[in-house]
């Protein structure tokens, strides 16, 4: 996932992938522990679960500050994700459960190829959309110095 060596931000990667894991996990296990009737044990689940969505929010935030992007940065980053899990780890993915003849696994990682694509295709042009607003907005800019330079030159 990440281009650094340092050895801090793979294992924030690793704990980050850990917790968001366990997260979904839960909910699994909560699922089954009710379809056994068993509610305390799916409540205890269910619980845990909520603490681990914080514990990976937490660790989402030191790899990706809050405080230091813009919708466009995370529209960005979005997009590089997905464009990676559709061009390279779902088709190796798929290539491989297919030579395994895991073919539940192979119909599943075909139709993330699929998911994944469409999900970058929709940040992509949300991203187009922003950057057409921006340009409206730098041409308004650029309209509203031109006049006030206008009106300093008929002033002197
Ligand atoms: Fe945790
Ligand atoms: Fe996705």
């Amino acid at each position: 996932m990440s281009t650094t060596h340092s050895p801090t931000i793979a294992n924030l990667e690793a704990a980050f992938a850990g917790e968001s894991m366990a997260h979904i996990k839960y909910l699994h296990f909560a699922k089954i522990a009710r379809a056994h009737g068993d509610l305390e044990t799916a409540a205890l689940f269910e619980e845990t679960a909520k603490q681990e969505v914080q514990h990976a929010l937490g660790h989402a935030d030191l790899l990706f500050p809050a405080a230091k992007l813009n919708p466009q940065q995370v529209l960005q980053l979005a997009i590089a994700g997905e464009t990676h899990e559709y061009t390279a780890m779902y088709p190796k993915f798929h290539h491989a459960a297919v030579q395994e003849g895991n073919h539940l696994a192979a119909g599943e990682f075909a139709e993330q190829i699929a998911e994944s694509q469409q999900h970058a295709a929709e940040f992509a042009a949300l991203l187009a959309k922003a950057a057409k607003r921006f340009a409206a907005l730098a041409k308004v800019e650029e309209r509203h110095a031109k006049q006030y330079e206008k009106r300093l030159e008929s002033a002197r």
